[in-house]
């Protein structure tokens, strides 16, 4: 059960990448572009949004049945334990919040511009965060690519 957990909440990283690098590029080109802010628009966000969703409870349970996190007695010189404990929950939920808001205040933008400027702007914070939040094999944080 726990192996399955983590290997579904380590491939989702994939599918989450992809569709949030193709939203914002898709923002970006359309609010340059001037174009419509069409259904397609808002549904390619709402996916993204859902499988952000679904990773964070999929993380939720990790936290509370991993063995590397530590929620009580932990050591900040402990690498591991401070990296899932704080910096990759606290950093993978702001970057939820982010997409879920922009795609909130997005929805009550009117100019198509600006709608695609506000995700665009929104997606492309929580990708860097990510990104940024992600135990990479290279960081030594006892996680695989898949
Ligand atoms: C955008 C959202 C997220 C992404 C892309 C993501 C990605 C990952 C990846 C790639 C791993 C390594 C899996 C492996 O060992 O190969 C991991 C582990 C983990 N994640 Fe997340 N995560 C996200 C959100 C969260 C959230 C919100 C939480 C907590 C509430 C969380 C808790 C954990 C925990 C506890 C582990 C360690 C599991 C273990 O090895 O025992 N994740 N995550």
């Amino acid at each position: 059960m726990q192996t399955g957990m983590i290997h579904a909440h380590s491939g989702l990283r994939w599918i989450l990448l992809i569709l949030l690098i193709i939203t914002v590029i898709n923002a970006y080109m359309k609010w340059k572009g001037e174009k419509d802010f069409t259904s397609g628009d808002d549904k390619l966000s709402l996916w993204t949004m859902m499988v952000t969703h679904i990773q964070l409870l999929l993380g939720l349970y990790l936290f509370f049945t991993s063995g590397k996190v530590m929620l009580s007695g932990l050591d900040m010189a402990n690498a591991v334990g401070r990296f899932y404990t704080i910096e990759h929950t606290l950093g993978m939920m702001l970057a939820i919040v982010l997409i879920t808001l922009g795609r909130v205040q997005a929805k009550k933008i009117v100019t198509a511009a600006g709608k695609h400027k506000k995700i665009f702007t929104m997606f492309l914070i929580a990708l860097l965060i990510i990104l940024l939040s992600i135990p990479w094999p290279f960081r030594d944080l006892g996680a695989s690519w898949f």
